[in-house]
């Protein structure tokens, strides 16, 4: 039978802590080892033809680790789009980065500007990093873009509804979110795309992200497949019941 390849996954990406300390190593190791896991499932989902790969990178409650570990996270980030960036470009992977970025130092922002600019317009694999990002906020961050065009007299409160404010959230370019993959064990969605997940299939794994290779991507979508959407209504052999 052919597969159903979902046109967008989300990924929160989690684990890298317990997997340092399996081995007695920092944090700061984890995230380490969590970047080569990326690299990885970045080229196999294009590989795969996803459109659209979303990644957790850092949660806006994230702010609330230890400073040592937000440094270690955030040099990170800035040592990624560094040296990646190039790579992706010649990849034709169009590199967007979803969040509140004012909250970053200004050369972290001018390279996520830099990057966003270099790759807008490759037509491959849509790659969406959440950094600084909350489900919460986005939604707050919608309801004000609404606001003020209620306010400059564009719209009216009869021309609020849902389609107007998935126009307004994050990724309303894009395709809807139809997997979202957890690794690490954890069952919850930890302030991920709360309104972009409303239907999305949810797949829930033990394995620590720096150990999530292509197989277990694999996995993820071939359980998909075996799921049955139904999005609220009955399927048409149930109607005879
Ligand atoms: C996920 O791994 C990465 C980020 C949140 C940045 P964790 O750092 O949360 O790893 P665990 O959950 O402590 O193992
Ligand atoms: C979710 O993981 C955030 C990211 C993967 C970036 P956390 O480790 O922060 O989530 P909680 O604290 O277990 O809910
Ligand atoms: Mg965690």
């Amino acid at each position: 039978m052919t597969q159903y390849i979902p046109n967008h996954v989300a990924i929160i990406m989690d684990g890298n802590g317990r997997w340092a300390k399996q081995r007695n190593q920092l944090r700061a190791t984890g995230h380490r080892a969590g970047l080569k896991a990326v690299r990885k499932i970045v080229t196999h989902a294009a590989k795969r033809d996803i459109k659209v790969l979303t990644l957790y990178a850092f949660s806006s409650e994230n702010w609330k680790r230890p400073a040592n570990e937000v440094t270690a996270l955030i040099s990170l980030f800035i040592y990624a789009l560094n040296r990646e960036v190039k790579n992706l470009n010649k990849n034709n992977v169009r590199l967007n980065i979803i969040g509140d970025i004012s909250k970053f130092n200004p050369n972290l922002q001018n390279l996520i500007i830099k990057a966003q600019h270099l790759t807008e317009n490759n037509t491959g694999l849509i790659l969406n990093i959440a950094a600084n990002y909350g489900g919460r906020w986005d939604i707050v961050q919608s309801a004000k873009k609404i606001a003020s065009h209620a306010l400059d007299g564009k719209i009216t409160l009869q021309d609020i509804n849902e389609d107007y404010f998935g126009s307004v959230i994050c990724m309303n370019d894009l395709p809807e979110v139809e997997l979202v993959i957890r690794t690490g064990g954890e069952y919850r969605i930890s302030n991920f795309l709360l309104w972009q997940c409303a239907y999305a299939e949810l797949y829930f794994t033990d394995t620590l992200w720096p150990d999530f290779n292509q197989a277990s991507f694999d996995e993820a979508i071939n359980i998909f497949n075996t799921r049955e959407r139904r999005f609220g209504d009955v399927l048409n052999e149930d109607l005879s019941c």
